[in-house]
């Protein structure tokens, strides 16, 4: 099958188009062709090398945490999907290939594309976990940073369907966006602690980082405290005593998880945008975009 793989940890040139073999379902796994594979910044992370804490990779490695696919073989024991499904899920084989074993699955609703099904898992479950960290509610304020990427853009959807007043920063391009999924959007840089005051005058009761680009110390002293403040971005969150958010929740809540925000998604009541659509042989391309850290949505490679 094609895929994509890379035999050293590096830049987007180590990512090498490729035929390598299919990857053989054992028992209880579930084999999927792959329609769509969401592209995430923690791939370009993985490819350099910096996250062996969290995600130990062996070499070669095929990057690509979720898809949208058809199941076309299932391992023995497996009864919960058989061949032919739609599904959306995480994959562990990698995702920016032909075919891949699949993780945590749900099936996906008729009416959504390959595109917006692929780009729901990571940012989904993401987004979820960390608004329940934060144990946000309605009538509360909650400042995202980084409101505009796909993570923060979820996350603001399920807030404000939550009740819950979002204040969201993001570059001026992306404003128009942020007022449309119900946030009240502000520039990040310099004055923005004062520009968020002025946004929620009654101050906010939450910060999602969703950003990491050096914002706790001012997420800090906006909150009076670091207790309910929660980075899934900055490295340096223990530094300023604020919880670091990696992931790990357990996969009965992920596929939950899953399903929901298909079905949220299906009806029209969660959207990603879509940035960009690349075939498997770009997906350097998508990779050095997403590095440069202001796609407009999701970019997703087409096997
Ligand atoms: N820990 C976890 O479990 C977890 C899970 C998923 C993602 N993540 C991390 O979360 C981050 C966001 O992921 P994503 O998929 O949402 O990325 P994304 O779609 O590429 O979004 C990044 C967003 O950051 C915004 N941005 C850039 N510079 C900024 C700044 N100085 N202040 C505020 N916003 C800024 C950009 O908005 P503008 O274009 O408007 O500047 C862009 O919309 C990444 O670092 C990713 O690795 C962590």
């Amino acid at each position: 099958m094609e895929a994509i793989v890379y035999e050293t940890f590096g830049g987007p040139e180590v990512l090498r188009h490729s035929r390598v073999g299919k990857p053989e379902p054992g028992p209880g796994q579930v084999r999927v062709k792959v329609m769509a594979a969401g592209v995430n910044p923690v791939d370009y992370k993985i490819r350099y090398g910096w996250m062996d804490a969290f995600y130990p990779t062996t070499l070669p490695a095929v990057p690509g945490l979720e898809f949208a696919g058809v199941v076309d073989a299932v391992g023995e024991g497996v009864t919960h999907t058989g061949a032919g499904a739609e599904v959306l899920g995480w994959t562990t084989t990698g995702a920016y290939a032909e075919y891949a074993l699949a993780g945590d699955i749900a099936a996906k609703p008729a009416g959504l594309s390959w595109e917006r099904a692929a780009s729901l898992p990571v940012a989904g479950e993401t987004a979820q976990r960390v608004l329940d960290l934060l144990r946000v509610k309605s009538g509360e304020t909650l400042l995202v940073h980084g409101a505009a990427g796909v993570v923060g853009s979820v996350a603001v959807q399920l807030a404000v369907a939550a009740g819950v007043t979002v204040v969201g920063t993001a570059s001026e391009a992306n404003h128009g966006h942020l007022r449309a999924l119900g946030a009240t959007p502000v520039r990040y840089g310099d004055g923005l602690a004062e520009r968020v005051r002025q946004a929620a005058p009654r101050g906010v009761d939450a910060v999602l980082d969703a950003a990491g680009q050096g914002v706790l110390p001012l997420s800090i002293e906006l909150l009076g405290g670091a207790e309910r403040v929660v980075t899934i971005a900055d490295p340096n969150a223990a530094d300023h005593g604020v919880v670091f958010s990696a992931g790990g929740t357990e996969p009965r809540a992920v596929r939950t998880g899953l399903a929901e925000h298909a079905r949220l998604a299906a009806e029209g009541l969660l959207d990603v945008r879509i940035a960009e659509v690349f075939p498997l042989a770009d997906a350097a391309k998508a990779h050095e975009l997403s590095e440069a850290g202001h796609a407009r949505g999701k970019l997703i490679i087409r096997p």
